[in-house]
């Protein structure tokens, strides 16, 4: 052997370390990405990929949203244990994971259109989780579920009438056509037990038309494909939830996620008679300026506030009771 040791012969002949380091990490990666879900602070996540949005890659940040979410069920709408809660357009289960955390269970209903989310939800939280059901609808959505069955007016979801004591439809309507929403939002007043309460999130804005698909330089990336933001104007938005009956209880402008607006609403005793925005009746009308437009603090996807710790919460001065 000439003078070369042993150590040098093998450094030579070796690719280098970083080589091998590069490989291994490329093999890991993609390892991962066949991986199904994602362990992380003692639960499991779905994917990166199965999140859609950008802000919610990161873990730490998708769990502090899926607490943040549980815990307005908690604080806002007094969930508890035995509460009801259909979580319409569940996605991967967010709300979901988040409940298990912050308050262990609810008797929890999600629904989706997405096939892949809701195959996800049922192995791996309605399997741990026996009182929390996932059923996929068959629903057409453009954005989400090309193939679907369109839905038509009269269309019912398969659950029981005023079975539910909160609906949840969080970043949903958003990705709706106007119609389909009213659709759903019908059919909700019968899912609404007495005293039932919808809390959704929607892009609502004064000064622009009553329904804008993708609105130019609206929201903080270029839309892309159909349905990616469907943006209302206020008083339009105001004006049909009237329509279909409910009274609005709450209107917190831009605080969500993106700029979302939060909606809470229960049904009006009027039965389809519009509460809102000074088309309602005088002992139940929320008066349309009592939700003009307010100082914009917006929620983080994390569920924080960014710009302000004061929520410009609106009541209504006469909320109708419902029935
Ligand atoms: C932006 S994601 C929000 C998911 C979840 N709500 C969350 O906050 O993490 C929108 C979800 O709405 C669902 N969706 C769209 N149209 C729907 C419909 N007609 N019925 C039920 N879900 C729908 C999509 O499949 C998608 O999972």
């Amino acid at each position: 052997m000439s003078g070369e040791t042993v150590r040098a012969r093998v450094r030579r002949t070796l690719p280098a370390k970083s080589l091998i380091r590069n490989i291994a990490r490329k093999l890991l990666r993609s390892l991962q990405g066949r991986r199904d879900h994602v362990g992380f602070s003692g639960s499991i996540l779905p994917p990166a990929e199965m999140r859609r949005c950008p802000d919610l890659i990161d873990d730490a940040c998708y769990l502090s949203s899926a607490e943040w979410q549980a815990r307005r069920l908690r604080d806002q709408f007094g969930c508890r244990p035995e509460t009801r809660v259909l979580d319409v357009g569940c996605g991967p289960g967010r709300l979901a994971t988040g409940i298990t955390r912050v308050l262990g269970r609810v008797e929890y209903t999600g629904n989706d259109v997405d096939r892949d989310a809701i195959l996800w939800c049922k192995k791996h939280i309605e399997a741990r989780h026996p009182t929390f059901k996932f059923h996929l609808l068959p629903v057409r959505n453009e954005r989400y579920n090309p193939r679907g069955v369109d839905l038509t007016p009269g269309f019912q979801f398969d659950l029981p009438s005023g079975a539910f004591d909160l609906i949840h439809v969080y970043s949903v309507f958003t990705n709706m056509a106007e119609r389909d929403m009213r659709i759903y939002l019908t059919d909700f007043r019968r899912l609404l037990a007495d005293d039932g309460q919808v809390f959704f999130t929607a892009y609502a804005e004064d000064g622009v038309p009553p329904v804008t698909i993708n609105p130019d330089g609206y929201i903080s990336r270029p839309c892309s494909g159909p349905l990616h933001a469907v943006r209302y104007e206020r008083a339009h938005l105001l004006s049909l939830l009237g329509e279909l009956g409910y009274a609005v209880e709450q209107f917190d402008h831009r605080i969500e996620a993106n700029g979302q607006s939060a909606i809470c609403l229960t049904r009006s005793r009027l039965n389809g008679r519009s509460t809102c925005a000074g088309v309602g009746h005088a002992d139940a009308v929320v008066p349309a300026a009592a939700f003009a437009a307010r100082p914009e603090t917006v929620r983080t996807s994390d569920g924080r506030l960014s710009r302000s710790s004061k929520r410009p919460h609106i009541r209504a001065d006469t909320r109708s009771r419902p029935r």
